[in-house]
Formats: structure tokens, sequence, C-alpha cells
């Protein structure tokens, strides 16, 4: 049993030491294979090594929620303009042409919904991301939820398996849960999690103190947007994170439900790959929005 009366909270995170990289441009990424590495160069771009990743997973949990009542019409439309594309094999069957081109990362996990009680989940099969020729396959851990941690971390450690073996990467997605905190200690944890169990990619939330989330992970860190916030706030929000060291973000309701969408992608890769502060990328959506 370990012992858990003194567990001391690590600081000591080298700060200002980036994590080393010899071979490869992503961090913590060195040993990874061939495939593996061909597949996270689509996903992150090689000048910036940071990515903007469109997500529209969220239907599988709670429906056509706003902005993705049609995504054959709005996020088909945004496709091009992302980095890579986040959605669930349903969706992006039915409503992204087969004529894309841009990296997918799938969904790989589904399960309950908010109608009952959530991330009771399972994955789906392997044959299904192949077939989908995704270049990057996400799921979905509860951390610190007493009723579904080991069985997400469990899914998790079985994807990294299945990853391995046909040399897809694998992005954890870091759970919110109602009784969850939501501080730099828990997503710190629940990043290192990830990164302990195999990731190539973590998935988490912008917080105070997220420098520590980051160095503590030796593997690309991207944020999810959360709730839509107001434009310059999400702007901040994303540019915060990058300071802080994040690979870029993992974003969906702050773009598709932006009053203008396409702009606010484009503001948000401004601010990803070209360092351009939250006034200055707010301009640009605003010139792009009045267009
Ligand atoms: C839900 C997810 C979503 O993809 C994630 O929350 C990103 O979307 P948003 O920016 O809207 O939070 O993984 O499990």
């Amino acid at each position: 049993m370990a012992d858990l009366d003194d567990i001391r909270d690590g600081d000591n995170f080298g700060l200002n030491t980036p994590a080393k990289s010899s071979n490869f441009y992503l961090n913590g990424l060195d040993g990874a294979d061939w495939g593996t590495k061909n597949r996270m160069s689509r996903i992150f771009n090689q000048k910036s090594g940071r990515t903007v990743m469109l997500a529209f997973d969220h239907g599988f949990l709670m429906g056509p929620t706003s902005g993705l009542e049609r995504i054959d019409l709005l996020i088909a439309s945004l496709a091009d303009h992302a980095d890579c594309l986040m959605g669930t094999r349903g969706m992006i069957r039915s409503c992204i042409p087969a004529s894309n081109q841009k990296p997918i990362c799938l969904r790989t996990d589904t399960g309950t919904t908010i109608l009952t009680e959530m991330n009771h989940n399972v994955l789906i099969s392997e044959e299904e991301a192949i077939s989908m020729n995704a270049s990057a396959m996400a799921a979905m851990l509860a951390i610190g939820d007493a009723e579904t941690e080991a069985s997400t971390i469990a899914n998790f450690s079985q994807l990294v398996d299945i990853g391995n073996t046909y040399s897809i990467p694998v992005m954890g997605v870091t759970a919110v849960g109602k009784d969850m905190a939501r501080d730099a200690r828990y997503f710190g944890l629940a990043s290192r999690v990830c990164a302990e169990n195999g990731a190539s990619i973590v998935k988490t939330y912008y917080t105070e103190g997220f420098e520590k989330v980051v160095a503590g992970c030796p593997v690309p860190v991207v944020i999810a947007g959360g709730k839509k916030l107001p434009e310059l706030e999400a702007l901040e929000l994303c540019y915060n994170a990058i300071q802080c060291g994040a690979s870029g973000v993992d974003m969906g309701r702050n773009v598709f439900q932006s009053e203008a969408p396409l702009a606010m992608m484009n503001a948000v890769k401004a601010v990803v790959h070209d360092d351009l502060k939250p006034a200055e990328a707010f301009d640009l959506f605003n010139t792009e929005k009045n267009a």
C-alpha cells in the first residue's frame, strides 16, 4: 500500500529549462517510433511546434448543443482552417467529406451522457481508428472521480497499448467532474497521470500556476477552451496558456459558438502560432468579423 499521509507537492519544476528533445521537435517524443512521429508532425505545425485543434465531439455527451446543430454546415466549413479535427466517428463519417486532408484526432471512447452519470465510458475498436485514417486517438480519464477513475484509466492504458501497436499517438483528455478541484495541483496530477500512462498529447484546462502543469508533463499539453467566454477573454486564455508552455489548443465552444467562428479560429491561430498578444488578436478578430 502506498503511503498516503506524506504526499509532498513538487516544487522543483525547472521552469526555465525546457525538456530535452534531441531528434524530434516535440517534447518527450524522442523515444517514439517513426509512425507516431509522422502522425504527430501532421498535427503539430513544424515551425511553431504548436497546434490549433478544432474540437466538436461534445454531442456524444450533450447532443446537438449550440454551434453543433449542423456539423455538416458550420464545422465542415471551418475544417480547412484548423490544424486538426477532433470528433467522433459518427460525426466525422457523416458530416466531414472524406476528401478532407486535415489530420483527425478520433474520439475513441464513448459512454454515458449528461442525462445520467457521466464518464462511464468504453473504447471503440482500434479497427475504426485505423479505417478512419486517424492521426491520433483521444480518450478521457476521470481522475479523482471515485466511480469512474479506475475504469477510465484502464481504458486509456488499453488505448495506449493499441496506439503503440499501430503507431497512432494517443491524447489523454482530463475530465472535470462536478466534485473535482480545478486548480494547478489537480490538473498537474491529472496531466501527469496521462503522461505516465503513455499519452503522446495531454489535453487539460488552463488554470493559475499552469506553468507547473506543463513543466510536470513531459509531452505536449494542449488546452480545452471550456465554456463560451467573450472573445477577448478566450484569446487571453489561449495566450496565457501558450506563455506558460502549452503546445496549443483543442478548442470547441469558444470557436463554434463565437458570433464569427472563422474570425475566432484565425485569431486563436495567430495567438498560438505567432504569439500575437490578446489585444492584437482581438483586433484581428474584429477586422475579420466585420469584413
Ligand atoms: C469533452 C471534450 C471537448 O472536446 C473539450 O471540452 C473541448 O471543447 P471546449 O473547448 O468546448 O471545452 O473533450 O470531453
